[in-house]
């Protein structure tokens, strides 16, 4: 692995794909166990946690699970917007269920704060959220990942579906933006 440039700037390899790997699997082992007997609902945030959502559901094999998209947006570039914009509704009936929040990153956590309120009205019986990375020092709001792939420092990275400007999604390993 090697130094990839995007928009001028220069990341460095991270977190490799076989490190990924295995704790998705030891995340889908816990799920399994919390969940069995819940036919859980995993509602996958669009774009960016597609592939750990991907990898997540199918690591939870065997637990009856359903799967369900919808679509957010708050960063503009390599910096948070504040504002939290849904693109993509759920159409999905939740009421009684368990959903799973499938996230790729929580950051100041206004993106997961927002999806919760709205996800509440629709009155489910429990909401979970499971993010592939966790930046603790960046957290702006009172919630806790109940799955937490692997918690960082307050740096901007990208791969494995993160983004930049769109780009660099489709990294198979996680880099950081080289300091
Ligand atoms: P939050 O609302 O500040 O928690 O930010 C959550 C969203 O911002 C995530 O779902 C990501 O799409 C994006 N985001 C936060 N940090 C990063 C990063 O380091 N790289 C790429 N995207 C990020
Ligand atoms: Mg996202």
């Amino acid at each position: 692995m090697k130094e990839v440039k995007y928009e001028g700037m220069t990341f460095v390899p991270y977190i490799s794909r076989e490190e990924i790997d295995a704790r998705i699997k030891e995340l889908g082992k816990d799920i399994t166990r919390d969940c069995a007997g819940k036919m859980p609902l995993f509602l996958c945030v669009l774009n960016g946690a597609f592939p750990f959502a991907s990898d997540l559901f199918r690591a939870a094999e065997g637990i009856d699970g359903e799967i369900a998209f919808i679509r957010l947006k708050s960063y503009d570039g390599t910096s948070t917007t504040g504002k939290v914009k849904q693109l993509m509704g759920l159409e999905k009936d939740i009421e009684g269920r368990t959903v799973i929040i499938v996230e790729d990153i929580v950051d100041t956590g206004n993106t997961i704060h927002n999806l919760i309120a709205t996800l509440k009205e629709k009155n489910p019986a429990d909401v979970k959220i499971a993010t592939l990375l966790f930046k603790p020092d960046a957290l702006e709001k009172p919630i806790k990942p109940d799955y937490v792939g692997f918690s960082i420092p307050k740096k901007f990275i990208i791969g494995f579906g993160l983004d930049i400007n769109e780009k660099a999604r489709d990294l198979n390993d996680i880099y950081v933006l080289k300091d």
